[in-house]
């Protein structure tokens, strides 16, 4: 059996929480309750612009968390040193552009190579496990290698689009399928995340290369619909008394 771990994605609850600028509903109560349900690792996102995670949600999920947190980075020297001040377990660098709705694409590791050489020898040296989040290509496996990452997160955004619109999605499996066996004999560990629904992880369960999943967007939304009914259900208890 390929036992993958999970990481649960929390910035949505900070999402939701900011919509209405108060405390409510709370990551932390979030994180912790991943914790007990069986999570492997809890995942969040500083983003440049705060729009979810802030400062104080990492500070207290930090220091309640048990498991790993893996703090999702942007590679800048603000967010590095972030990074090294709080030591999180895992750190997974990712692209930003401040326009956009989720991150679009995976890492242009051409781009400020040598900085981000630098970020990953200083959060290893640091003790922190980096991982470098990635299109499903053969070059950016080899070049992650060659930047002495731990591991590689494969974008799979395209492959769970095509999963969700009932298209075609053999040839996008099949570069994630290669990417993973690549970066598998490198040495590097193979994680995969972005658009995960149960259909399209399930479907990824198979490249047995792939070691961890970090999932977020799906997963809260989901929780909705599974907590909606038992949230009606108490309110209908308090409001007959
Ligand atoms: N992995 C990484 C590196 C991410 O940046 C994200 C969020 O974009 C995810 C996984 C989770 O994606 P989703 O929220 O679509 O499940």
């Amino acid at each position: 059996m390929n036992n993958i771990r999970l990481g649960v994605n929390i910035d949505h609850v900070a999402t939701v929480r900011n919509a209405r600028g108060e405390n409510y509903p709370s990551p932390l109560r979030a994180a912790l309750l991943a914790q007990k349900n069986g999570a492997d690792s809890v995942t969040i996102h500083l983003r440049e612009d705060r729009r979810h995670i802030r400062e104080l949600d990492l500070k207290q999920i930090k220091s309640k968390l048990k498991i790993p947190l893996n703090l999702e980075i942007a590679a800048t020297k603000e967010m590095l040193s972030i990074a090294l001040r709080s030591k999180p377990k895992f750190v997974c660098i990712v692209p930003e552009k401040r326009q956009e709705l989720t991150t679009e694409g995976g890492l242009n590791l051409k781009y400020k190579r040598a900085f981000l050489k630098k970020i990953i020898n200083k959060l290893k040296k640091n003790k922190s496990r980096v991982s470098l989040f990635i299109e499903p290509s053969l070059k950016d496996i080899n070049l992650s290698k060659i930047l002495n990452a731990d591991c590689v997160e494969i974008h799979t955004g395209r492959f769970c689009n095509l999963v969700n619109e009932r298209k075609n999605y053999k040839k996008e499996l099949n570069k994630i399928k290669k990417a993973a066996k690549l970066g598998n004999k490198l040495g590097l560990e193979v994680h995969a995340g972005h658009g995960l629904t149960f259909e399209s992880a399930k479907i990824l369960t198979k490249v047995l290369q792939i070691k961890e999943f970090n999932i977020g967007h799906f997963l809260i939304g989901e929780s909705i619909f599974v907590g909606l009914s038992s949230a009606i259900k108490k309110f209908k208890r308090i409001l007959k008394k």
